[in-house]
């Protein structure tokens, strides 16, 4: 027999088993009609006669990825999920959950609803909400805790990590991991020997005890661990609510939180994070490119940037080609590899073995022609544009047609650097940042004549090494230093005019960015930023307002952590306030006669926050970036913008754009120059549309 309720439920029995199939493509996920072709489903098990048990599986590749979070913008619609998954539970014939691929959020709720579990080997499942800015919302903090215990369920449902079949069967999540092939089987096998007998109900479990101080405790670890997010203590505080109230006032604990933060910012903003994780790399117009042949890479220069990206490759599985200047520096570049190689290895994350077949696919080489079967080179020489054209005359004298010449220059032409050779449709710009091996965003960087099929070969390299690849146009910067520069600028001005800079580096922490701007200079070295200064002095444009604070610095040899002092003085690696610093900066701002003023929190938060969204709607309006999205990926990725308030221009649209633009009118009375808003800001806010709307 067969029931097909809608399409996305389809019911057969066979052997006395109803298999309960959810298809509907392509993760499965809950939507409306997913829930009442379950409930009517549990409605035929329990009618008929001739069933005994029934199991629940999924269509396609996954189990069931959880709730369709494209309807948590919109009023929720009947049948819930907390009472699909009741209707389950309460089934006086045995069901069994088939877990394969992934059972996530509400999709594990309803395995938990179930009798039993069976997982296939390569199957994980786990609590993602905390990353939309949720809680389980269908029983997953009541029902978890009475299956594994507070201390393992606030571990999971707090930090949305997924369990591997292994784990869960370990600590109970659930009763059997399938033989290869068999999960379907085993499912039924177990459904079957399980008809008439009494029925384990999660609900109707206890909650083990925790320690006395758990909560207490667990509290102070996810603050901390949050850095500003609210649903991860959230999710705990309803564990909480598990372990000290019956289910049913519990699960109504549970639902009020749900739904009080379905409907938050910051749940708005990680919705925002999730979809744009997935469209940045749909370029529209790039549909119908096909990404170049790819199983060999190069690398020039075996300096921090070329070691980092040639030891990013190796993790991929590339075999991966290393050019130097000389014998020495060559040496240096292997070295520089393999230090980074053994970091994987002193953190458990990379055996030995593994260690040395990484290091057996990096060759090196002084000789271009080693390239000449390469499919893809990136150069990190030194960023000068005499060095790079020479490189890249080379690379093109050297390389077999079709290859692909990229440059991970910071600042330069690409246009320019493409001119030196005779195939600028081949060139591109791939903007790593560092450590390359860790920092997830890749720039991909397209000049007038690069052809779709190389900006696409980038992309396809970016998902083989697991980063997420933005695409920009050509211009000083790119994307992101350009708008890292508008915000340092701000600093700077602001220190000049009353703030101290540990005033700025906290006030931009509590925003909830990792590191305040001054800490990132002492981190990265002042001495790089203070060479760019002098070679660009001469252009510099005199009506621009100049801040000579980070000369004066440099001129005393503080050049930041390296050198012991910066902003800030070292003493065993922890910074403190460098109080000759302070003294430089007042002598500064009297120099100018300026009158400091005390500039609080809100200021400082807004004149940073400003300046990106500024910089980032002209990026936009230019078409350096296709969409607002692409601004957002990039600071999340790259500069550690706060996931959670979605990106600058994301944040702008939850500010309200009037408000934004209102502010930056009323920064422009005071420096002209620097605010000027942008134009299409001016324009959104005239036609009552936001950045999300140039996002669709
Ligand atoms: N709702 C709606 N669409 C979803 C979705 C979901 N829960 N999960 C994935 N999708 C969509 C994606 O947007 C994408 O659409 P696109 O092709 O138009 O871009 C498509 O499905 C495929 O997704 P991926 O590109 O991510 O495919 P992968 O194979 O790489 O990964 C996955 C599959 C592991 C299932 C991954 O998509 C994932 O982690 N999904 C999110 C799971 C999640 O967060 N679930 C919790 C939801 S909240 C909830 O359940 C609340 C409950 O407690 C009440
Ligand atoms: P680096 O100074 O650490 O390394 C440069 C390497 O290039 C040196 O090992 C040098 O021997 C080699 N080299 C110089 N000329 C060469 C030539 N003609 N042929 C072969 N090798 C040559 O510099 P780093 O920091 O690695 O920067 C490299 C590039 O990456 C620059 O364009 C820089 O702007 C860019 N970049 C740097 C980032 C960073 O954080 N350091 C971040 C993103 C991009």
């Amino acid at each position: 027999m067969t029931q097909d309720s809608g399409a996305a439920i389809k019911l057969t029995i066979e052997d006395g088993v109803a298999v309960i199939t959810v298809d509907n493509p392509p993760v499965n996920a809950i939507s409306q009609a997913v829930r009442q072709g379950l409930v009517d489903a549990i409605k035929t098990v329990a009618a008929d006669s001739s069933i005994q048990a029934a199991v629940i599986r999924g269509a396609g590749k996954v189990f069931i990825a959880g709730a369709d979070v494209r309807e948590f913008g919109k009023p929720p619609v009947e049948p819930f999920l907390p009472d699909v998954i009741a209707a389950i539970e309460a089934c006086d014939k045995p069901v069994c959950a088939a877990i394969h691929g992934v059972a996530l959020g509400g999709g594990f709720e309803i395995a938990l609803g179930c009798h039993f579990r069976v997982m296939d080997a390569k199957a994980r499942v786990g609590f993602p909400e905390v990353n939309l800015g949720l809680i389980p919302g269908a029983g997953g903090t009541q029902r978890l805790p009475r299956l594994c215990g507070v201390e393992k369920a606030a571990d999971l449902v707090t930090s949305g990590r997924q369990v591997a079949a292994k784990e869960a069967l370990e600590i109970g999540l659930v009763d059997a991991i399938a033989a290869d092939g068999d999960l379907l089987s085993a499912a039924k096998t177990l459904g079957l020997s399980k008809a008439g007998a009494p029925l384990p109900r999660i609900s109707e479990m206890t909650v083990p005890a925790a320690a006395a101080d758990f909560f207490t405790t667990e509290k102070t670890r996810v603050t901390r661990a949050a850095r500003g997010q609210h649903s991860p203590l959230r999710a705990l505080e309803a564990v909480e609510a598990a372990a000290t109230l019956p289910f049913a006032e519990g699960m109504k604990r549970e639902r009020a939180i749900f739904q009080e933060l379905r409907s938050s910012d910051q749940a708005k903003a990680l919705r925002h994070v999730f979809f744009a994780e997935r469209a940045v790399s749909k370029v529209p117009g790039l549909e119908d490119a096909k990404a170049r042949k790819l199983d060999t890479l190069a690398v020039i220069g075996g300096g921090t940037m070329g070691a980092g990206i040639a030891v990013a490759c190796l993790r991929a599985g590339y075999p991966v080609t290393m050019i130097e200047a000389d014998d020495a520096a060559l040496e240096r570049g292997r070295a520089n590899v393999d230090k980074n190689l053994e970091g994987f290895v002193s953190r458990g994350r990379l055996s030995n073995e593994a260690k040395a077949e990484h290091m057996a696919r990096l060759s090196g080489s002084l000789d271009y022609n080693a390239l000449k079967d390469t499919d893809l080179v990136i150069e990190a020489v030194f960023e000068d544009m005499g060095v790079k054209k020479i490189v890249f005359g080379k690379l093109d004298a050297a390389m077999k047609p079709g290859a692909v010449l990229a440059t991970n220059t910071s600042y330069l032409d690409i246009d320019e650097i493409a001119a030196a050779t005779k195939r600028p449709g081949d060139v591109i710009g791939l903007h790593f940042f560092s450590p390359a091996f860790v920092m997830r965003l890749l720039e991909i960087v397209r000049p007038a004549k690069t052809t779709d099929d190389v900006v696409v070969t980038g992309f396809a390299l970016a998902q083989k090494l697991g980063k997420v690849a933005v695409l920009s146009g050509v211009c000083d910067g790119f994307i992101g230093n350009r708008i890292l520069a508008k915000m340092r600028k701000q600093a700077d001005y602001m220190i000049e005019d009353g703030a101290l800079p540990w005033d700025v580096d906290k006030a931009v922490e509590a925003f909830g960015l990792p590191m305040g701007p001054f800490r990132v200079m002492d981190l990265a070295g002042l001495d790089i930023a203070w060479a760019q200064r002098k070679r660009t002095a001469a252009t510099r444009d005199p009506a621009e307002r100049y801040v000579d604070i980070a000369d004066k610095v440099c001129e005393e040899g503080w050049f930041g952590q390296k050198t012991g002092r910066g902003w800030y003085v070292y003493e065993a690696g922890k910074p403190s306030p460098n109080t000759d610093v302070e003294k430089i900066i007042l002598a500064e701002s009297a120099r100018k006669g300026i009158t400091r003023r005390a500039i609080d929190v809100q200021e400082i938060q807004n004149r940073i926050l400003y300046a990106m969204i500024n910089e980032g709607a002209r990026i936009v309006d230019e078409k350096i970036a296709a969409r607002p999205l692409d601004v957002d990926m990039v600071e999340i990725f790259g500069y550690g913008f706060p996931r959670w308030r979605g990106g600058p221009l994301c944040t702008a649209d939850i500010i309200g754009l009037p408000k934004v633009l209102d502010d930056i009118r009323a920064l422009e009375k005071a420096d002209p120059l620097f605010w000027k808003p942008s134009a299409l800001l001016e324009r959104l806010v005239a036609d009552g549309k936001t950045f999300s709307d140039l996002n669709q």
